[in-house]
């Protein structure tokens, strides 16, 4: 026996639900998107967007904090110019990002600029747009961007990336608040920087920064970074430094499938017990939270594989359109379009995608009403890291994205298709010449 209400328990019903038998996502049938759009592609609900982002903004409004959307976590722009228009800030990881960031209407003034790795050329472009904060992880990269900025005759605004070392109990593939990895300067390791930072005539030190991890689901570690980020703003003042800015970073986990989710109530309450009294200008950089359960990634069942044991539903998304339960053993809930009949019989299925390795695998043994070919499935919480983190692994298209507004729905990333894939490439002459062919040429 089927259970519609148990299927559908991790999609906001503000958002997906169903509707004269079809899942909607707002106003408009899925199975309608999919005709115009195809598959596999990514549902955003715009309503659902800023009801996440609005339930945030206004928990951490009295602490005149302000959110710097994360937008590693997906970076189509129509999301980001949604948040733009919300008045978020912006997080970015790269010179690409920022570009995004820039043409979707964010100002130079709202961007962060985090990351490890920051090029010349990327932190040359950033001081060029003139970003309200570089996030620097290490001495190296401080004297690299006070040179560049002298040269340019501007000072770069600093916050010094600390790593707090504290264990964000989350998947090792993404927590950063530990002291092995490579993240942030070592919390230890400040002291003897702050002389020299003193000297550096590129730089204006406005605060500190830290980020220890993501998808984390309690508010332990949080307290415990955001405590040992004031104790040091505290230390660092008695020493002479005007630090007026703290970036407490991102991570606020979400319910993917039986987690209990940090709420804006439970972030907002952190932050004023840990950094409340200082007189900070106080910024958070969440991704997954802001997005997450406002997408869904669909795909169309292709066949469904009777193994005798088991039973395959094969769908055209794969692995390269949402790779995070390849790469992180994620659960995503998985929701048939079609509302399941009274009666419908249940199959625990294996759902796998197309591609030539068994890592493409969504789900094993996952009870769903039972499948036919060209039926269409979603997976639920797919907003975050779904779409950026997509490829054409396979000679695939890249997977396409879908806005719904209320009724309104526009395709915001069309596919990517293969023949624009090859006209990319070029084959020099000399690949093409082989074997035998070849060598003859060239004993002549
Ligand atoms: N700030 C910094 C410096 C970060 O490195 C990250 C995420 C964030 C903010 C946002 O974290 P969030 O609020 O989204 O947890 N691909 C992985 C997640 C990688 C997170 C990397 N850094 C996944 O699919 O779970």
């Amino acid at each position: 026996m089927t259970n519609a209400a148990d299927l559908v328990r991790r999609l906001p019903s503000d958002a997906f639900a169903y509707r004269d038998g079809v899942l909607h996502a707002e106003g408009v049938s899925m199975a309608r998107i999919a005709e115009t759009a195809g598959t596999p592609v990514y549902v955003y609900s715009a309503n659902r967007l800023r009801r996440r982002y609005r339930a945030l903004a206004s928990a951490i409004a009295p602490l005149g904090a302000r959110i710097h959307y994360a937008m590693k976590a997906n970076s189509n722009q129509a999301v980001l110019a949604l948040f733009a228009a919300e008045g978020a800030g912006v997080d970015t990881v790269s010179g690409g990002e920022i570009r995004r960031a820039l043409a979707a209407g964010f100002q130079p003034g709202d961007v962060v600029y985090s990351g490890v790795g920051k090029t010349v050329q990327e932190l040359s472009d950033a001081l060029d747009a003139g970003i309200y904060q570089f996030n620097v992880e290490s001495v190296e990269e401080l004297r690299l961007l006070s040179a560049l900025a002298e040269a340019k005759g501007v000072v770069a605004p600093v916050a010094l990336r600390v790593n707090p070392d504290v264990d964000a109990n989350t998947h090792a593939k993404i927590t950063t608040g530990k002291k092995d990895n490579k993240f942030g300067i070592d919390f230890e390791r400040i002291p003897a920087l702050e002389n020299e930072l003193k000297a550096m005539a590129g730089i204006r030190l406005v605060g500190l920064a830290c980020h220890i991890g993501s998808q984390i689901v309690s508010r332990g570690p949080f307290h415990a970074a955001y405590q040992r980020m004031a104790d040091l703003t505290r230390m660092m003042r008695a020493r002479g430094h005007a630090l007026e800015r703290l970036d407490l970073g991102g991570g606020f986990g979400i319910a993917y499938e039986n987690e209990l989710e940090l709420s804006p109530a439970d972030v907002a309450e952190t932050i004023r017990e840990t950094v409340g009294d200082l007189g900070c200008h106080v910024s958070i950089e969440p991704g997954r939270t802001l997005v997450a359960d406002a997408g869904v990634l669909m795909a169309k069942v292709i066949v469904v594989k009777d193994a005798g044991t088991m039973q395959f539903l094969i769908i055209d998304g794969a692995m390269n359109d949402l790779i995070r339960p390849a790469m992180y053993d994620s659960h995503h809930d998985i929701v048939p379009v079609r509302a399941p009949a009274a009666g419908d019989a249940m199959v625990s299925y294996d759902v796998v995608g197309p591609i030539c390795e068994s890592s493409d695998t969504f789900a094993k043994r996952r009870p769903l009403p039972a499948q036919r070919a060209d039926d269409l499935v979603v997976f639920a919480t797919a907003g975050a890291y779904g779409a950026t983190m997509s490829s054409t692994y396979n000679a695939r298209p890249l997977v396409a994205e879908v806005m719904v507004d209320g009724d309104t729905f526009a395709v915001v990333r069309r596919r990517f298709g293969v023949d624009e894939q090859i006209a990319l490439e070029t084959i020099p002459d000399f690949a093409r010449r082989a074997g035998d062919g070849a060598r003859a040429e060239a004993a002549e």
